[in-house]
């Protein structure tokens, strides 16, 4: 029976599974958010931030889930008369560029089949044409449990369109995969926190360049929630514009620093084995891997349902009996795919358990 007070452990692709330690942050004495007790875990935490993102440029907390932060870049940093390349290679890449559109931004999209990554060469032939002066980008696809290459195309654009600002979202790529903010040359990269941070839902970050943070300056009707300008005005006090979710950013500290502890090299040489597990274990059982190889994301896998299982029909029974759950295919790929979360605190043993559960019922 459903019950939210006992609710399955979570293998879906975000939110994810939390620690019962991270869960305790969020019920710390609050703080006043105007008060140096704030500032104090406000500085820290950015200060961990700029670690984990290898930047040395702005990193903005906001009390919204990352869809904000799609809406944010956008309606701080192009003007009404530019035109946005956004590369589209799955749901959320597509959603980024309605979302640009609904801001009553130009956007022409750079689209390949769901399951396929966007190139370098691709988005080269498009920046030839000298029409555009933004790029987004999607690090990781959580519709199709891809990677894009985005050290090859940030080469490539630092090199050849140098000018062209880019816009990334690594909602579900951020520590768990690598991350070079400021040698990526990228200028605004935004998160949220219920995927590889392993922190409930409701909070996000942001990375921004200063020439994003500069150019903001000149761009009219920025809104107010979401206005760089207004994040930068309390930068030096170590606030936010607005009261913050202050639990979220206790548990962000928190794990931020566990992540810093760990180190960022064996955090995401731990995301690759458990990704590796994953795949290895799907192809003996007969499923195949939905991007091509090199392409396969190691914070989710998505497996084609070669086997043409019954996936709501696993799920159920994983519930009644495990109390677990994974993730069903996205939108239109919902019964042709399944997706295995492996991002954050999930260990090597949590996936050993859940697919040796799968195979109980598939096999
Ligand atoms: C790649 C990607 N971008 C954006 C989002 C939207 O993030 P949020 O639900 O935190 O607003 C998601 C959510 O799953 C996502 O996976």
């Amino acid at each position: 029976m459903i019950d939210w007070r006992n609710p399955p452990k979570l293998f879906i692709p975000g939110p994810v599974h939390v620690l019962p330690e991270v869960l305790q942050q969020l019920a710390r004495p609050t703080l006043g958010h105007r008060l140096k007790d704030y500032s104090q875990l406000h500085s820290e935490t950015v200060a961990m931030l700029k670690k984990l993102l290898f930047t040395e440029q702005h990193i903005f907390l906001s009390t919204s889930s990352a869809s904000g932060m799609w809406e944010g870049c956008i309606r701080n940093c192009v003007q009404k008369d530019e035109v946005i390349l956004c590369t589209s290679c799955g749901a959320f890449s597509s959603k980024f560029a309605s979302v640009a559109k609904s801001c009553g931004r130009q956007v022409e999209e750079l689209k390949v089949e769901w399951g396929q990554a966007i190139t370098a060469e691709m988005i080269d032939e498009k920046m030839a044409t000298g029409k555009y002066p933004i790029l987004t980008l999607v690090h990781n696809e959580t519709s199709t449990g891809l990677t894009n290459p985005v050290y090859e195309i940030s080469k490539m654009m630092k090199k050849k369109y140098p000018d062209v600002l880019v816009f990334v979202d690594t909602v579900s790529g951020v520590v768990g995969l690598p991350l070079h903010f400021d040698e990526l040359g990228w200028d605004v990269a935004f998160a949220s926190v219920q995927k590889a941070f392993s922190i409930p839902p409701g909070f996000a970050i942001a990375a921004v360049s200063n020439r994003a943070l500069k150019k903001s300056e000149s761009v009219p009707e920025r809104g107010y929630y979401f206005d760089f300008q207004e994040f930068a005005k309390v930068e030096a006090k170590d606030q936010t514009p607005t009261t913050p979710s202050i639990p979220h950013i206790m548990a962000l500290h928190y794990q931020a620093n566990r992540f810093l502890e760990e180190g960022m090299e064996n955090v995401w040489a731990r995301h690759k084995k458990m990704a590796d597990y994953v795949r290895n274990w799907g192809r003996s059982q007969g499923f195949e891997v939905l991007p091509e190889e090199q392409y396969a994301s190691n914070t989710l896998t998505t497996f084609k349902n070669t086997r043409n299982i019954d996936i709501a029909a696993v799920n159920k029974a994983l519930r009644e009996k495990h109390n677990t759950v994974f993730g069903n295919g996205y939108g239109k790929l919902k019964d042709l795919t399944f997706r295995i979360a492996h991002m954050g605190d999930t260990q090597m043993a949590d996936l050993k358990e859940l697919l040796g559960w799968i195979e109980e019922e598939i096999n």
